[in-house]
């Protein structure tokens, strides 16, 4: 039975670095842990979730893909079960940005825990570059998912002292910038047309600097 990881969820996965045991925040149906085991790059997982519908989708799939042994589910709210579980790597992914910075503020000490998080902001992606970099946390690589034609961002995080705390670092994603593959370009040329829409929606050029610089930005990338 194959395994139906999606293309967004299998770009968490190659930018996990192998580890002994994930916790996987908000698993939902429990396939981001049921893929890792079966490619070997983890040993062990916590299939975590605050509601228990997930929670039963997760078993029920756990179980077709007779993983009980390596994979334990986990009612938790966020990283608040953690503290009593010995884990190396965090993943917080398909939720809003604000939404994964908020778990990880609730639970700063359990995030610094982990060698590695590997996070997938849907929304309000640079709210989430901004609470990382302000909490003593490092975004060591920015890479793009496609899937159905949307772009999806996904980091890899652990914990340092960013360097680049400025608004157009948290808006753009300077490891993102610094990707020249295809994918990140054609994210990139999306979001200049994006910033144009925006532009002009506010009526030109002296009403909107903020939107320009980004704009300006953005034009030397793509
Ligand atoms: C859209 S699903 C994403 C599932 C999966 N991580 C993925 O990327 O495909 C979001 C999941 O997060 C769970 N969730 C939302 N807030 C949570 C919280 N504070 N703690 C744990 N799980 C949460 C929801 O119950 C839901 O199962």
């Amino acid at each position: 039975m194959q395994i139906p990881i999606t293309a967004r969820l299998k770009t968490v996965a190659e930018l996990m670095e192998e580890t002994d045991v994930l916790c996987d925040i908000g698993c939902d149906h429990g396939y981001l842990p049921i893929y890792l085991i079966a490619q070997k790059k983890i040993k062990k997982a916590y299939a975590c979730d605050l509601r228990d519908g997930p929670l039963k989708t997760a078993s029920r799939n756990i179980s077709a893909f007779h993983m009980k042994d390596c994979i334990q589910t986990v009612k938790s709210n966020g990283l608040r079960e953690l503290t009593a579980l010995t884990y190396d790597t965090i993943s917080v992914c398909g939720m809003g940005g604000r939404l994964i910075a908020e778990i990880l503020a609730n639970d700063l000490d359990n995030a610094y825990r982990a060698k590695q998080l590997v996070l997938q902001p849907q929304s309000e992606i640079p709210v989430l570059r901004k609470f990382l970099a302000e909490n003593g946390f490092l975004i060591c690589e920015e890479k793009i998912a496609v899937e159905d034609r949307r772009y999806y961002v996904v980091m890899s995080v652990i914990k340092g002292e960013e360097v680049n705390r400025d608004e157009m670092s948290f808006i753009l994603g300077r490891k993102l910038l610094e990707r020249k593959d295809d994918i990140t370009k054609r994210y990139f040329t999306k979001e200049l047309q994006r910033f144009q829409t925006i532009l002009q929606a506010r009526g030109g050029e002296t009403n909107a600097p903020d939107v320009q610089k980004i704009i300006c930005e953005l034009e030397k990338y793509v």
